[in-house]
This record gives structure tokens, C-alpha cells and sequence, in this order.
């Protein structure tokens, strides 16, 4: 039984959204992987038949470190590999291009890349409630080339994926989502769903600033909706960020 895999990573879910509706419209037995809270220990696909599709977020305009530490555990035989990257409507410069890589050197065929947009998970005025109905038919689209290219066999030319090498040099994000004291009731979900551990189990109101990764994961489990970013440079930077970044970008895809 032939089936396809999907290896995600995706702290507040928009990733793993775009996934979801590219394996259905795939068509196919299907298994996915969610990599975004714990890795897995070292996997090997085996079936030479077996379709692998791996799902990250851009941080940056670069693959997460996390996620590419996370994809490393995956190895391949020569199947046939699809890369998505999902981005917040401000660019994906090199993160498609380095998803690609990460892919090849895991032992994979690249049929197909494509980078699809999504809500920002930071300054969420951007790209708010995508993907949309819109991008839910350009997902489906690509599905339908994807399988074209499985039947045909026809490796993706790397040279036509759009980024650069060397990549851009990834930059931290100084913001950090805070836990407002009152609405907080140290149920612990934040720190047991952190993908690093940056949240103090003992204390879940403390956050280790330099474990966290701004990834939005305890702002989108918090069932008392207590986290958020907050102060001036939030503030000035989501005005910016938002005037900049406010038209509508659409997806790309490479086959
Ligand atoms: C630390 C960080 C850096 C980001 N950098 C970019 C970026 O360079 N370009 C962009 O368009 N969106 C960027 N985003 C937005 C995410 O790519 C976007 O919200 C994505 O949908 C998040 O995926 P997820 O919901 O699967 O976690 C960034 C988000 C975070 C948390």
C-alpha cells in the first residue's frame, strides 16, 4: 500500500492547516508525523513507493533551527519528496530553497516545492484567517500537479526553486510572549506543549528568554488565552510590520 507521509512542524497550527489539506487533497493513505512539540527517534522509510512531504513554518526567512534538527531525523531511499513552506505574507526568501536541501540530503527525490501563506503568527493583522478558501484551491491545484509528477517521475530542476545560497543569515526574534498573572492558572499545558522548553513547569509564568523561539506555540494552547506578546516594541514593531507587509501575496509553487 503505497502511502504518503507528512513530517510537520508548526507551533501555532498554520502549518500543519496547509499539511492537512494537501494530504486530503492528495487522495491517498496518508500518516502524519508532528514534529512541532517532541522530535522523533532516527526514522527510515523503507517502501520504495512511499511519497514523504515535510511542512515547516518560515522563521525569518529561513527554516526554524528546530525544524530542520527535527526533519534530520527522517532518512529516505530515493522517494519521491514534496517541500511546503507556510509564511506570514512578508517573503520566504531562503527558507524554500534550504527546506530543499534539507530534503536532498536526507536521501529523497524532489518533485515539487511550494510556499503557501498564512496568518502571521506574531502580528496576526497580516494575512489574518489565511489559508482561505482561495488558498485552499491553489492547495488543491498543486495536489493535482504533485500527482502528475509522481506518475511521470520528473525530478523538480533545484536550480528554478525561488531563494538564494548561501542563505540569509537568521536573525532572533527580541520578543517573547508573557503570561498575564491573573488570567494564568498554572494549568501547565504551555509548558508541557513548548517545542523548547523555554516555560518553567514549576512556574509556568516564567519564560527562559533565551530558549524561546517567539514560535506562538503557549499563546495558541492556553486555554485561558493568558499569553501574549506585549510592551512599546511590540507595539511599534506590529505597526510597522503590519503597514509593510499588509498586501496580499498568493502562492508559488515549483514542479
Ligand atoms: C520567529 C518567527 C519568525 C518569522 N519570520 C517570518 C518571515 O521571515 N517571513 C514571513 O512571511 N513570516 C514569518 N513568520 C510568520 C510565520 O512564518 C507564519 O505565521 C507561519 O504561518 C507560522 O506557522 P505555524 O502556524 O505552523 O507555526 C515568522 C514567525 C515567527 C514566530
Amino acid at each position: 500500500m503505497v502511502m504518503i507521509h507528512s513530517f510537520v512542524f508548526s507551533p501555532s497550527g498554520t502549518s500543519r492547516k496547509v499539511a492537512d489539506i494537501f494530504i486530503e487533497a492528495m487522495d491517498m493513505d496518508s500518516k502524519t508525523h508532528d514534529l512541532t512539540v517532541h522530535g522523533i527517534g532516527s526514522i527510515d522509510i523503507k517502501d520504495a513507493n512511499d511519497i514523504v512531504v515535510f511542512v515547516a513554518p518560515v522563521y525569518a526567512g529561513r527554516v526554524p533551527a528546530l525544524a530542520t534538527e527535527r526533519f534530520q531525523a527522517v532518512n529516505g531511499h530515493g522517494q519521491k519528496a514534496i517541500a511546503i513552506a507556510v509564511y506570514g505574507n512578508r517573503d520566504y526568501d531562503d527558507a524554500l530553497v534550504e527546506m530543499c536541501d534539507i530534503i536532498s540530503a536526507r536521501g529523497f527525490n524532489l518533485i515539487a516545492a511550494g510556499a503557501f501563506i498564512a496568518q502571521h503568527c506574531i502580528f496576526p493583522k497580516v494575512a489574518t484567517a489565511r489559508p482561505d478558501a482561495s488558498d485552499e484551491k491553489k492547495l488543491v491545484r498543486f495536489a493535482s500537479l504533485v500527482r502528475e509528477r509522481i506518475i511521470s517521475g520528473m525530478p523538480l530542476d533545484l536550480d528554478i526553486v525561488k531563494g538564494n545560497r548561501p542563505y540569509k543569515k537568521t536573525t532572533g526574534v527580541p520578543l517573547h510572549p508573557q503570561a498575564n498573572q491573573k488570567k494564568c492558572n498554572s494549568c501547565r499545558i504551555c509548558a508541557a506543549q513548548c517545542p523548547t522548553g523555554a516555560i518553567d513547569a514549576a512556574d509556568p509564568r516564567k519564560t527562559d528568554a533565551n530558549k524561546c523561539i517567539a514560535c506562538c506555540r503557549c499563546i495558541n494552547v492556553c486555554p485561558q488565552d493568558a499569553r501574549s506578546f506585549g510592551g512599546l516594541l511590540y507595539k511599534v514593531a506590529g505597526w510597522k510590520f503590519c503597514k509593510d507587509n499588509s498586501r496580499r501575496l498568493e502562492p508559488e509553487w515549483f514542479v
